[in-house]
């Protein structure tokens, strides 16, 4: 990989900045100043350093992107419409970033994204009882049978029954928000629809107990920090 993309996939800055650095001399490769922002750089094994300090190889990330209405949770559209992967910028394009669970097109909120095969698979897996929390704004108002159907696991329409989930109902009419443990295809969508309601607005608010920040405005995205992180590893 080029120095100058290395410097910036590690966290330094964008291509421009760490530009900069490698011109003023601060970065050394196993030992020897390079000025040269397209030195090549074999991950995990050069010893790179800036003023002194490794840059230790990264191997895996983890994004919290707040994934706007319209985007498909993909790498690519068969469609050509636009993607989550779109909205990353060229300090991760190095990644083969993908999502970590599904959101649909019409949806917004904490889309996962990362490298890490693994990682996905724990996520993904309801054996894994890893908890999403959605709000949705509704076509009518929940009731007390609807929390209790919730949580004694709703059957959809088709048959498919789903495991134990919580309803509770939000601060203005027809809003609640719903904890599930799984991640069937339109789940929460079609949990109302059994109910005899409809989902009109759908964000995905929480994933592990990993809050959406609130500070991201959508399509905006940053790294998971190791506290978050920690106990979904
Ligand atoms: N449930 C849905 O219906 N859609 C999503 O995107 C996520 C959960």
């Amino acid at each position: 990989m080029r120095l100058d993309k290395y410097l910036s996939n590690m966290g330094l800055g964008s291509r421009k900045d760490v530009r900069g650095i490698i011109g003023s001399g601060a970065v050394t490769v196993d030992g020897q100043i390079v000025k040269n922002a397209d030195a090549k750089i074999q991950e995990g094994i050069s010893d790179v350093q800036v003023n002194g300090q490794s840059v230790a190889y990264k191997p895996y990330v983890y994004l919290m992107l707040y994934k706007p209405a319209g985007y498909l949770s993909a790498t690519e559209d068969g469609r050509g419409g636009p993607v989550a992967t779109d909205l990353i910028g060229d300090d991760y394009n190095f990644y083969d970033l993908g999502p970590a669970g599904r959101l649909d097109k019409d949806a917004e909120g904490f889309l996962l994204l990362t490298n890490d095969g693994p990682f996905v698979h724990r996520i993904i897996t309801p054996e894994k009882h890893v908890e999403k929390q959605y709000f949705v704004r509704l076509r009518k108002d929940i009731t007390e049978a609807d929390k209790v159907a919730f949580r004694e696991g709703i059957r959809f329409k088709d048959g498919t029954l789903c495991r134990p989930a919580q309803l509770e109902a939000g601060e203005e009419p027809a809003t609640a928000f719903v904890t599930i443990h799984e991640g069937k295809f339109h789940q929460v969508k079609k949990m109302f629809l059994a109910r005899d309601n409809e989902v009109v607005y759908l964000k995905r608010i929480s994933i592990g107990g990993i809050a959406l920040d609130e500070t991201l405005e959508p399509g905006e995205y940053r790294e998971l920090t190791q506290a978050e992180l920690e106990p979904l590893l």
